[in-house]
This record gives structure tokens, sequence and C-alpha cells, in this order.
């Protein structure tokens, strides 16, 4: 815990409640994580996050307040509360205002906001070390450049993560000549740079010369690993990002000497490369692939042009699909990044109930990256109250295709797409959910564009295919309306 012997003051008796508030908060931070892993249990985990929070503040502020604090308690207790109420109404500001669909730019911000704080305390800790950082020597030094370093490169990679999710900046790579290369001699300068800033040491003018030429290095680097990334690989760049702002928080918390903020900085830093890595897996990638260029460059869309027709297409009206259900007798929904889009998630839901009311049996199948985020689909689904039963993933629901008599796919393309099994596809391997195995489908869109991976799409030629064209809140609101004219429900 905070080392409280090594305090101006005798904090001893804070020594115990301090600790306990600790060890609470990081319980609750582990609580947390495994609440939210389960859609059941999400807004559970989500209050055990807020809880163990409000008791690592309240005990941080206690520590500052009772330690000495360098204006006096008064000054200091106005500051804290400034920062309190200040971040807290732009958070909450944000949080009531942010869409669905801008989750992915709120995050990488928030991760940016992190590694800048982990640069200030860093240049903060190097200026005014507190006692038992100090006597750390080298050590501490080292310290400072590894969280400065960290906190410099994930604070503008974050935003310009940001700013491509936006369309603030082109979402297509911005390539360098031998950029690797230029990422490589980077990371060497600013290797030499730590060893001569340890060897220097004590704020001399060599040090500081080293301290400031790694951030500018780091800033810079920060901004060309991320300008190279396609937009559409940036939900990974953002969950890559959440892991570096994890570990800068945990380096910063070696340099306040803070045992909570290690533990919270060590739970991000590894939940979010672990959340990386899932990603990666559901589409068949590698961490490597992502950060050097994948989707969206021009080597791997060179051969795939997203306009291009591949034979007929068959369109629909919702008034037959609308038959076409009432026909039915089970019918699978695959949604994806378009539901979220249109917000079509409530009229779904209203759907489903009137079919299930009709004899119908209806299960939605997700896919592990379907949306932009881990989890989109089963958010919407939740928030318009779908029961939880049946939302399946993909793997509960994609041998089973054979026999569903209609897959409505509602803004879904890649997680849907049939090319993933051919070699040589840009998304070649990624595993999809085989809805062309059901006896129809159909696709609710607005266009024939591609979807995030700019590939064609051969399930809109196919047979058992028809393309239902239009926004998809729309479509959905005029089917659910044509059932229940075609058969009303008596009583
Ligand atoms: P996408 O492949 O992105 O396709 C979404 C489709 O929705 C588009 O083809 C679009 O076609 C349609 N659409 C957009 N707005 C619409 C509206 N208002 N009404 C009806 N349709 C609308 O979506 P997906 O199948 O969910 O695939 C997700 C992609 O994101 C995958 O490639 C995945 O690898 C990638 N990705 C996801 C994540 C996570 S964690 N979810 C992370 C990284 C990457 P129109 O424009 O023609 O309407």
């Amino acid at each position: 815990m905070h080392n409280l012997e090594n305090l101006p003051l005798d904090l001893s008796a804070l020594n115990q409640p301090v600790t306990l508030a600790y060890i609470a908060a990081s319980i609750l931070f582990i609580l947390a994580c495994s609440g939210l892993s389960r859609h059941e249990s999400a807004v559970k985990g989500n209050i055990a996050g807020m809880v163990g929070m409000a008791f690592a503040c309240a005990a941080a502020i206690v520590l500052v307040l009772a330690g000495e604090p360098a204006h006096g308690v008064l000054v200091t207790a106005v500051l804290i509360a400034l920062a309190i109420g200040l971040g807290g109404a732009i958070g909450i500001y944000r949080a009531l205002h942010v869409e669905m669909t801008g989750m992915p730019q709120l995050i990488a911000i928030f991760n940016g906001l992190v590694g800048l704080a982990a640069v200030l305390v860093g240049y903060n800790s190097y200026l005014h070390p507190d006692v038992s950082s100090a006597s750390l020597g080298s050590f501490h030094y080292g310290e400072v450049f590894l969280s400065v370093f960290v906190g410099a490169v994930t604070f503008t990679g974050s935003i310009v993560a940001g700013l491509k999710l936006q369309g603030r900046i082109p979402g297509r790579p911005i390539l360098l000549p031998a950029r690797n290369w230029l990422n490589l001699v980077a990371l060497i300068v600013c290797l030499v740079l730590a060893v001569l800033f340890v060897e220097h040491g004590d704020f001399s003018l060599a040090a500081w010369a080293c301290l400031v030429l790694m951030t500018v290095i780091a800033l810079t680097l920060g901004i060309h690993l991320v300008i190279a990334i396609g937009g559409g690989d940036m939900p990974v760049v953002v969950s890559i990002m959440n892991s570096y702002s994890g570990w800068a928080s945990a380096f910063t918390g070696f340099l306040v000497d803070n045992d909570l903020l290690i533990i919270t900085g060590a739970i991000v830093g590894s939940s979010g490369a672990y959340l990386s890595y899932l990603m990666c897996e559901a589409m068949n990638r590698s961490f490597l692939n992502v950060l050097l260029g994948g989707f969206g460059t021009d080597a791997s869309t060179a051969h795939v042009h997203g306009g291009e027709e591949e034979g007929e297409i068959r369109e629909v009206d919702t008034s037959t699909v609308a038959d076409l259900l009432l026909g039915s007798k089970r019918v699978v929904i695959t949604p994806g990044y378009g539901m979220a889009v249109a917000q079509a998630q409530y009229p779904v839901a209203a759907l489903v109930e009137d079919l299930e009311a009709r004899g119908i049996t209806v299960t939605f199948g997700i896919h592990p990256v379907a949306g932009r985020l881990p989890g989109h689909m089963n958010v919407l689904l939740a928030e318009a109250k779908v029961p939880y039963d049946i939302v399946l993933e993909m793997d509960e629901v994609n041998d089973d295709f054979g026999e569903v008599d209609v897959v409505l796919v509602i803004g879904a393309n890649d997680t849907v797409n049939p090319a993933a099994g051919e070699p040589g596809s840009p998304i070649a391997g990624m595993p999809v959910l085989k809805v062309w195995d059901a006896k129809r489908v159909i696709v609710f869109k607005r266009s024939m564009a591609t979807g995030y991976a700019g590939v064609q799409n051969p399930l809109f030629f196919r047979e058992n295919t028809s393309m239902l064209f239009g926004d998809a809140k729309d479509s959905v609101e005029a089917i659910d309306r044509a059932v229940e004219t075609v058969a009303p429900l008596r009583g």
C-alpha cells in the first residue's frame, strides 16, 4: 500500500482503513470485469466498478489531505473538488450524449487522456519525487522514462484513432516510405535515450534533453503508428491503446507509490491485450497483421472492388417478407453494424415478440465481431429488452442454419460473407455465420455498398437471397405492421 511510514506526518492511524479501502476497491474491480463478461450480469459489473472507484478515490483523497498537502488542506480540498466536479461533469455530459455508434471514439479519447495523465504524472514525479520514490534513485528515473514513453504513444495514438473513427481525418492508411524502419529507428533512439537518462539522472541538462526528446519522439511515434492503419482496423487499435493506457497507469502507480493504481493498471492492461487478441481471432488475423496494415490498405483491397456486381440480385418488398415470416416455423436474425446505425433494435424486438405470439420460433445469431465493439449487438438487444435466452452466439447456431426457414440479415455484411471461405479473399479464414444454408435469406441494407472490410459479398447474388433495400429501422417497422395486419391476434 501507499508507503505511509515514509510520509512526513504520522499517518499510521490511516494505514488500516486506507489499506482496507484499496483491497475492497481491487476486489470490486475484479468483480466488475467478471460481471461485464456476461450480459446478464453487466449492470451489476458496472455498479461494482463504480463503487470500487468511489472507494479508491475516497481513500486517495483522504491520504492526500492528511499527508501535508502542498498548498494547505483547504486549497488542496478545493482543487480536488474542482477536478472531480469538472471531470465528472464532462464525463456525465459525454455519457448522456454519446450514440452507441460513437462509443469506440469516446473510449479512444478516454484512453488518450489516461496516456496524457501518465505523461504529466511522469514529469511531475521527476520534478517532485515523493520521499519513497526519491530513495529509489536510478530505478525511479527508469519508471519516469517508461511511464512518459508509454503515456505519450498512447495519447497521440488514441487521439488519431478517435479522429479516424469520427471521420475528422481520412480513414485510409497514410503510409510513409520505409515506415517500419522509421518505427524501428524511433524505438532504438528511445532505448539509447533511456540509458543516457538513467545514467545522467538528476536534473542535468543532458537528462532533461533525453526526457524531452524522447517525449517528442514518442508523441510522433503514436501518430505515425496509428495513421498508417486503415480506419476499419481502428476498433482493434482502440483496444490495443486501452491496453497501453492500462500499462501506463500501472507505471504511474509505481511512480506515485500506489499499489491500487498498479493493480488496476495491470487489470486494464492485460484485459485490453486479451480483448485485442480475441478480436483478432474472430477476424482470423494476427496482431502484427493489424498493426502492419490489413483491411483497407491498398495491398489488401487492390483486387477486390467494393461496388463490383457479381451477378443478378433479387429485390423483395416488406409485405412479401411479412408473408414469408408468417409461413415460417423457425426464423433466425443475424444483426450487424447497420442495425446499430439504423437504431433498429426496438422495432426488431417488437417484431420478434409479434412473431413469437404467432407461434414462430425466433432466435438471434450473434457474430463475435458484429458491429464495431465487442458485444455491440448484445448491448443493443439488451437495451431493447430482447430475452437473453434467444440471443445465441455464432457457434451455437452455425450448424443449424439448414433447418431454418428464413434468416433476416439486418445490417450485417462481412460477418455473413461466404467469401471468407475463399482463399485469397482479404477476409479468408474469418469465421462467418453460414446464413446461406437456410431456405431463404433476406438482407436488409440501403445499397450494394460493401461492409467494413471493403469486400464484395457473394451472398447477395445467391438464389435463395433477396435484398430488402432501405433503412433497417423503417423496413422492420413496415414488416411488423404488415404482420399485424395480415395475421391479427384474436382478443
Ligand atoms: P459491416 O460489414 O460493417 O456491414 C454493415 C452493413 O450495414 C453495411 O454493408 C451497410 O450497407 C449496412 N447499413 C449501414 N447502415 C444501415 C442502415 N441504416 N440500414 C440498413 N443497413 C445499413 O457489419 P458487420 O457484418 O456487423 O461486420 C462487422 C465488421 O466490423 C467486421 O468486418 C469486423 O471484422 C469488423 N470489426 C468489428 C469489431 C468488433 S469488436 N465488433 C472490431 C474490429 C472490426 P449499406 O451502406 O448499403 O446500408
